[in-house]
């Protein structure tokens, strides 16, 4: 699936996203083998519970049965929402070194893969 039909997913979640108290806002679209999953951020008054746009639709996703990923486009109005460290670790769980990770806020596009946004990662 081309960049601009995933931005164009991810501009329709945008609205979803609960932020609050950052009031910066975040989606994911995330590819599997049998269907499109997205996210947003949902924040929380304790901070500390905020889940982020990429976890959720990970969760989604794999509490639907997927397990299989190629790529994902994260998207923000608000600057480049480049994933965070834990969910850059629940990639890890699920996706090879050679998924995809597009970052964009609509002015810049920048794309990674996995392993390079976290190489050496734990696994069992
Ligand atoms: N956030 C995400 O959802 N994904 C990212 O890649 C970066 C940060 C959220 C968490 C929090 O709700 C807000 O952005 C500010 O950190």
């Amino acid at each position: 699936m081309k960049t601009t039909e995933l931005l164009r997913i991810a501009k329709e979640a945008i609205n979803k996203s609960y932020c609050p108290y950052s009031n910066f806002h975040v989606s994911a679209v995330l590819i599997g083998e049998n269907g499109i999953y997205t996210g947003v951020n949902v924040e929380n008054a304790s901070y500390g519970l905020t889940i982020c746009a990429e976890r959720v639709a990970i969760f989604k996703a794999v509490s639907e049965g997927e397990r299989n990923f190629s790529k994902m486009l994260v998207y923000s109005p608000d600057g480049m929402p480049y994933p965070c460290g834990a969910c850059r670790q629940v990639m890890a769980e699920f996706c090879s070194e050679d998924f995809e990770v597009i970052v964009t806020n609509d002015q810049e596009f920048e794309q990674f893969t996995l392993g390079e946004l976290m190489p050496f990662n734990f696994k069992l």
